[in-house]
Formats: C-alpha cells, sequence, structure tokens
C-alpha cells in the first residue's frame, strides 16, 4: 500500500504536530506492528539500502523491544501516539539522518553505545582495528586469570581521537587489566565517550582533551593552528577543552598545563606514557570529496583531514614515536586507498613490521608498524 493511499488530512492531526500528514491504514486503525511496519519500508524503499532493517530497529526503539522479538509481536497493536512518533522518526530517515542518530544508540563490539551528532558513528569495519589490536595485546601480555600473579605488568594503550570512545571501550572491555588512555579533540565527543564507559561498566579508561598527541607531554601546543572546521583554532598551551555545538559552532579553552594522566587510570597519579600500543582510527576523508554529502549529519571534525585526507595521519606517525615504547605498536585505521601512503609514512618515520590489515569488505583498512 503506498503511502499516499494511506494519509489522513492535516486537520486530523494535533495542533502541535511538525509532522507530514499522519499516515493510518484504512480500517486498520491504529493498526499492528506488521502493518507498520510495512507501511514504514514501503516509505524508505527509495531512500534507504535497508528501508526493512531501518523500519524494524526505529519501531523497535519506540515500543521497548528487541528488533529480534518484532516478529512475535506482529499482531499488537500501536497505540495513535506511537503512531505519531514513528511516522516522525520515518519521516527524519527518509530526510537521510542515520538511524543510530535516530535512536542515540549504535552497536560496536560486544558493546551498546550511545552517540549523538558530536561524534562519528562507530562502523564495522572499525573491528578490524580493536580485533588485530587485541591480538597484538594478547601476544605481548597473555591473558591473567584471576589466580595469577597481581605483578604482571599491565598493557599500557591509547587511543587517540576516541569519539563515542569506540575502540577504547571495546579494548578495554577485553582487556580489563589495561590501562587505556583515551584522547578527543572535541570536549562534547568526550562526554560521550564518558557516557559510553559508564553505560557499558567500563573502568579503565581515562579521557583527556587533546590535539592528537600534542597534550601528551608538557611541550606547548602550537598557536593558531587549525583543526578541521572553518575558524576552529587552537590558540594556547596546555590541555584544550573544544566543544562543538550542533550548530557547529566551537567553543574552545584551555584548563590546564600539562595532559600527563592524572590521576592515571589506577588511581596512583602518575603517567602511564610511554605506551605498548597506540591506535587510532582518525578522519581520513579528503576536504572536497563526494561522499561527504552523504554523511552530513557526522561531525566534519571527525571526517575530513586536509587536502588528500592525510594530514591527521601524516601527524600521528610522526609523533607517536616519542609516546611509544622501544617494541610497542602504532595501528591506524585509513581509507581503502590510502594503504600505500600509509605504509610509506610508516616505514619513513622507522617503523618496522609494517602490515596491513583488510576489513570484512576486503579493503585495505589499517596499517600498522613496530618502533624498533
Ligand atoms: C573518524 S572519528 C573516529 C571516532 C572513533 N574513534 C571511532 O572509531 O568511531 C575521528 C575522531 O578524531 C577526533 N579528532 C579530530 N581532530 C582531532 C585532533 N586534532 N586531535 C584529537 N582528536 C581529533 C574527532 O573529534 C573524532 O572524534
Amino acid at each position: 500500500m503506498s503511502a499516499d493511499e494511506t494519509a489522513v488530512p492535516a486537520a486530523q492531526l494535533p495542533s502541535d504536530a511538525t509532522l507530514r500528514p499522519v499516515p493510518t491504514i484504512e480500517g486498520l486503525a491504529p493498526g499492528t506492528v506488521r502493518d507498520w511496519l510495512n507501511w514504514a519500508e514501503s516509505e524508505l524503499a527509495s531512500t534507504s539500502d535497508s528501508a526493512r532493517a531501518d523500519a524494524e530497529v526505529l519501531l523497535a526503539k519506540l515500543i521497548g523491544s528487541e528488533r529480534s522479538q518484532l516478529r512475535l509481536r506482529h499482531e499488537d497493536a500501536i497505540e495513535a501516539a506511537t503512531v505519531l512518533r514513528y511516522a516522525s522518526t520515518i519521516e527524519r530517515r527518509k530526510l537521510g539522518e542515520p538511524v543510530a542518530y535516530i535512536t542515540t544508540r549504535q552497536g560496536f563490539w560486544t558493546l551498546e553505545l550511545a552517540v549523538d551528532t558530536a561524534v562519528l558513528i562507530p562502523r564495522p569495519d572499525t573491528e578490524t582495528l580493536v580485533e588485530w589490536a587485541l591480538s597484538i595485546l594478547d601476544a605481548s601480555f597473555p591473558r591473567r586469570r584471576e589466580s595469577s600473579s597481581a605483578s604482571a605488568a599491565s598493557p599500557k594503550v591509547l587511543d587517540l581521537g576516541t569519539g563515542s570512545g569506540a575502540i577504547a571501550l571495546a579494548i578495554a572491555s577485553e582487556r580489563a587489566d589495561a590501562q587505556v588512555i583515551a584522547t578527543d579533540v572535541s570536549e562534547a565527543a568526550l562526554d560521550v565517550a564518558r557516557e559510553n564507559a559508564r553505560l557499558n561498566g567500563v573502568g579503565n579508561v581515562e579521557f583527556i582533551c587533546s590535539f592528537w598527541l600534542q597534550g601528551l607531554s608538557k611541550s606547548p601546543l602550537p598557536t593558531g593552528e587549525r583543526f578541521g572546521r572553518p575558524g576552529l583554532t587552537q590558540r594556547q598551551s596546555g590541555l584544550c577543552q573544544t566543544r562543538v555545538r550542533d550548530s557547529g559552532q566551537v567553543e574552545h579553552s584551555v584548563a590546564s598545563e600539562s595532559l600527563t594522566p592524572s590521576p592515571s587510570p589506577g588511581g596512583r597519579g602518575e603517567t602511564i606514557a610511554p605506551f605498548d600500543l597506540i591506535v587510532s582510527n582518525p578522519p581520513y576523508i579528503a576536504e572536497g570529496d563526494a561522499h561527504l554529502a552523504a554523511l552530513r549529519y557526522e561531525p566534519r571534525l571527525a571526517l575530513t583531514s586536509g587536502a588528500v585526507g592525510l594530514d591527521a595521519i601524516r601527524e600521528i606517525i610522526r609523533e607517536a614515536p616519542k609516546h611509544l615504547k622501544s617494541g610497542g605498536r602504532l595501528l591506524l585505521e585509513h581509507g581503502h586507498d590510502q594503504a600505500v601512503a600509509v605504509r610509506a609514512l610508516l616505514s619513513e618515520a622507522g617503523f618496522t613490521k609494517v602490515e596491513t590489515r583488510q576489513d570484512f569488505g576486503g579493503n585495505e583498512r589499517c596499517s600498522g608498524g613496530r618502533k624498533p
């Protein structure tokens, strides 16, 4: 049944409705779960490649059900107020808003993460980086049993550009013995990441606002440096505090002299650097890339990095050796066509054992190397 056949006059809407005419299914009002799923699927068919899945996820969220349980509820009636809200969410989806921003949730690894427009929606491909990171940690720091000696060394891990906290929290949730520092230049993103640590009960991550690795030493940060968004500048040395509002307006201030983690995740107040492992999924899309139009809901700060998309990767590769132990590893996610360039940058910076991992789609997605 098409949307046109199901529309009712706007006069029947509550006065505060901001929606287009509310759909009803003739003779079935208020309609069952099945009816509304079918309606939503047909509404989304022309704009979404995953119309049925989107329809199910959005309705499941609204009626407080697991998506997997919806089938059991196909004959349940949906009340009018819920229908109104469902129509509103379907409208947002039709306009291109990602499902995760509508539901404010995204699954990643074994975690359920809160997301909002301050953070990139974590992608399944990034789990490639997590898998690789965990395999490296497992090889160098075999997992301890509860009963084993408490004096064994803890892996020290740094996640640069943590966004929602996805990578840091996935690693920390698997390796409770790890000391993880997660940084981002956006305080708004760090708020989301901290909330995700709380929601998922992960206690071994400390979140710090920093411009890549610059805040992890006591050297002053550069002045007047642009980072990713017109008008966004970093003016002073010390710990940055940057808040990117939904409107795109950026608030930026300085909180302290040094980013030496204090107190450390262990609560002892000492720095945990240098690190055994540094991971990052930095912005890597070229300014002006045609794909950006489809990503318009996500923060530009999380997406683009210079004319060819490699500015952040270059900076991280240049600075990481100062913060890695000898034998420590740097792993970076990058674009599917950037592996050759990233491997070259790693080799030029003196990394050994430079290699690349493919994502689930067979694209070269992550490259890394070892500090000699
Ligand atoms: C591609 S997103 C990755 C988010 C998350 N790690 C993930 O994988 O889903 C890149 C992140 O880098 C952050 N970022 C951008 N420029 C930065 C900078 N100069 N210093 C630190 N973080 C930065 C952005 O705010 C964003 O959260």
